[in-house]
């Protein structure tokens, strides 16, 4: 009968609490006859099998116990002083605990800073899918089917034949895809862009410069009137703020399907700051690509080039973050090799 157990708990709850000498042992009793899983809760946990007319009395008595019991252990606990640790407890002595100190992946850190950088300049972060329709990624940027300017993308298609009009799926090559799509979303109402697309792309290459999977950042500005100074400027600004003020950017004429003018953008080197050194032989290293945006790829955008023009860039992060750091690394696999004595260096 619950009843009687329940009578035989708090006479042996009182009985043991009075033989209690210190608090340790007080705090043991007390997890154990009124603990969430001590002896008094399973006891009210049977209260269901207790027919339905005797249960209202044996649910009161149950609540009385507690109540009781309570009581009790709260009287006794005033003999130990429980749970107020006094000053003289803590030993100011011992050395503390060294909490390990977290990093950002380098990459990472690239990124973050790259926005920053770009968002100082009236940029909006934007990211695309890591999938993408042929279309985006060639077509769109003026590179017809077949067209040998795509070989530079070695790419990874996933399906072998084109799933609608927009063609076959691809693992995005290059954040140039993120363009047209960006054009897509304000052509109709004439309204400017200045996007800054920073996602991951993947490319059939491997090897110590290279890894299939790596992160560009492209720029795209879009409006009346943009001009190739506004490039230049723009691409000035970015070097000074992220590889240093002494640092300068030229363009060199170069081949792009999307844009017209296209350009190879240098930075001055690290090491001799544009003198000419062993390392880099003229004194400049290679970026990325850069241009004025194609009258192709602003119709296709839905833009009217007779009105619009823009200009665009993209460029690799980890190159960027290896040549501001000035790191010869060896080999760039490491970076995603996920070995924590290699990244704690950074
Ligand atoms: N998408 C090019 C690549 O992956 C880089 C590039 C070149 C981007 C010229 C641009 C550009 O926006 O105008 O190599």
């Amino acid at each position: 009968m619950l009843k009687e157990k329940l009578e035989k708990l708090k006479e042996k709850a009182i009985n043991e609490l009075t033989q209690v000498k210190d608090s340790n042992s007080f705090s043991l009793l007390e997890i154990h006859i009124l603990g969430r899983k001590g002896e008094l809760a399973e006891l009210v946990k049977q209260l269901p099998t207790v027919p339905v007319k005797e249960r209202p009395e044996v649910g009161a008595l149950s609540n009385e116990i507690k109540r009781e019991l309570l009581k009790c252990f709260e009287e006794k606990k005033k003999d130990f002083n429980v749970s107020n640790t006094t000053v003289s407890d803590i030993d100011i002595t011992l050395p503390g605990i060294r909490h390990a100190k977290g990093s950002l992946h380098p990459v990472t850190w690239a990124i973050e800073e790259l926005e920053r950088i770009f968002t100082r300049l009236g940029f909006v972060r934007v990211r695309y899918n890591e999938v993408e329709w042929d279309y985006y990624a060639f077509e769109a940027l003026n590179m017809p089917k077949d067209h040998p300017a795509r070989d530079e993308w070695e790419t990874f298609f996933l399906t072998d034949h084109e799933v609608g009009p927009l063609g076959k799926i691809v693992l995005t090559p290059h954040t140039s895809s993120g363009q047209v799509r960006e054009m897509e979303k304000y052509s109709k109402t004439g309204e400017p862009i200045r996007m800054m697309n920073i996602s991951k792309c993947y490319r059939r290459q491997i090897d110590i410069s290279h890894t299939p999977m790596f992160h560009q950042f492209e720029g795209l500005v879009v409006d009346k009137d943009v001009t190739m100074t506004q490039l230049l400027g723009t691409l000035d600004y970015f070097a000074k703020e992220f590889f240093g003020s002494e640092r300068k950017v030229r363009l060199r004429p170069y081949h792009f399907r999307f844009t017209e003018p296209s350009f190879e953008v240098d930075i001055t080197c690290a090491l001799c700051l544009g003198k000419g050194c062993s390392y880099c032989k003229d004194g400049w290293t290679e970026l990325g690509g850069a241009g004025m945006v194609h009258t192709n790829v602003l119709k296709a955008g839905g833009y009217d080039a007779k009105h619009y023009s823009g200009f665009a860039f993209g460029f690799g992060v980890e190159r960027c973050y290896l040549m501001k750091n000035n790191l010869n690394i060896g080999d760039l696999r490491q970076l995603y090799s996920n070995d924590i004595r290699f990244l704690k260096q950074f």
